[in-house]
């Protein structure tokens, strides 16, 4: 039996305080159970050399379970441990750009882009797919995708993005924003943006990308879509088709920043209301075996509320070991979980 152990990245002590060694935990748990056949064991903290680390037992790592754990969210590098000698594993994660793709965004609301990324993971993680994390080319849509977080992540993983976002100013900024970063790093693409019109009325705007990471890919059509409309969540399915996404990952309004916007078109605090409205949408831009995970804050709505309302939708609540264990205070005001749910 090997023991390892993990260096988080420094920035994970910035954004989680006190909880990024549990919330590595629970990650490396979620790895554990869906792609590495329940070989990790007794994940816990540990300092070594005076540096915390997450140490864990597994009978070994290969190549591929090591490019997997590549890409938990706060992995800064493993090793092996060996006597107490600390062997360097080799990490290659899945990114295809530079990371200025995800971190050169700064704006109120942003959510973190670290949490971002476990959040991706473990809905990923949840899906029918999770073993071909390596090789699939995953379709995510974030139904709230303010100016881009979780679509960033999804083509620095090499997948096809798609998102929604009432506010036009989130809109605009991003559609700017990915155009100016794709030209500056001469990523070969192709952009059109523009009204969308039924009925000889404008009723959305949307900005649709192809583009590739390598010239020759993009030659051969070997291309990654990226989709963004500026219009209500609820109206998802007039702009995309049902059964088209594996993933479906968004930050909920916190009550603080952003309210939540229901059909009606009154601002709640509370995330419910937007969640009842959009549920069956949501659900429904699925394909079987497809995975949906929120991010909320529990101060504004409870773990068990909102549970209901997914599975009254028809999808099952992931509610044992790792996924409750992902909760974790941002700020005063903010108390954040996350709720994973797959579509049968
Ligand atoms: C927590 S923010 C998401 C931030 C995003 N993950 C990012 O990093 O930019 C929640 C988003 O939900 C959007 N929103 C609220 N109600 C909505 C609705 N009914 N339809 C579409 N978007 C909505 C807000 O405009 C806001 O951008």
């Amino acid at each position: 039996m090997g023991r390892y152990a993990l260096l988080i990245l420094p920035s994970a002590n910035r954004v989680y305080a006190d909880a990024s060694t549990s919330l590595t935990v629970a990650e490396l748990e979620a790895f554990g159970r869906s792609v590495l056949g329940g070989r990790i064991a007794g994940a816990a903290a540990a300092t070594i050399g005076g540096v915390p680390y997450v140490t864990f037992t597994a009978d070994r790592i290969d190549a591929r379970d090591a490019a997997l754990l590549a890409n938990l969210s706060s992995a800064y590098a493993l090793f092996r441990i060996e006597d107490d000698l600390l062997r360097p594993v080799a990490l290659h994660p899945l990114d295809r750009f530079d990371d200025d793709l995800i971190t050169i965004q700064k704006y109120q609301g942003k959510t973190n882009e670290q949490f971002t990324k476990l959040l991706l993971n473990v809905t990923l993680l949840s899906s029918a797919f999770a073993r071909d994390m390596l090789e699939r080319k995953f379709s995510v849509i974030d139904p709230l995708c303010g100016r881009g977080t979780t679509l960033n992540q999804a083509l620095m993983y090499g997948f096809d993005a798609a998102g929604l976002d009432l506010d036009q100013k989130d809109f605009e900024a991003y559609s700017a924003f990915i155009q100016t970063w794709l030209k500056r790093k001469r990523v070969k693409h192709h952009a059109e943006h523009g009204p969308v019109r039924r009925d000889r009325r404008v009723i959305a705007r949307r900005l649709q990308v192809s583009l590739a990471a390598a010239k020759q890919d993009y030659k051969a059509g070997l291309t990654q879509r990226l989709d963004v409309v500026n219009a209500d969540t609820a109206r998802a399915l007039e702009f995309f088709r049902p059964a088209t996404f594996d993933l479906l990952v968004a930050d909920m309004p916190y009550g603080v920043q952003h309210g939540s916007r229901t059909a009606a078109g009154k601002l709640a605090r509370s995330p419910l209301g937007l969640l009842a409205d959009a549920a069956p949408a949501w659900c429904a831009l699925l394909r079987s075996g497809g995975a949906l995970g929120l991010a909320w804050n529990t101060l504004l709505a409870r773990r068990d509320e909102a549970a209901g309302v997914l599975a009254g939708a028809g999808l099952k609540v992931m509610d044992s070991g790792p996924y409750l264990a992902f909760a974790h205070r941002v700020d005063q005001a903010i108390m954040r979980d996350i709720l994973v749910a797959r579509k049968r």
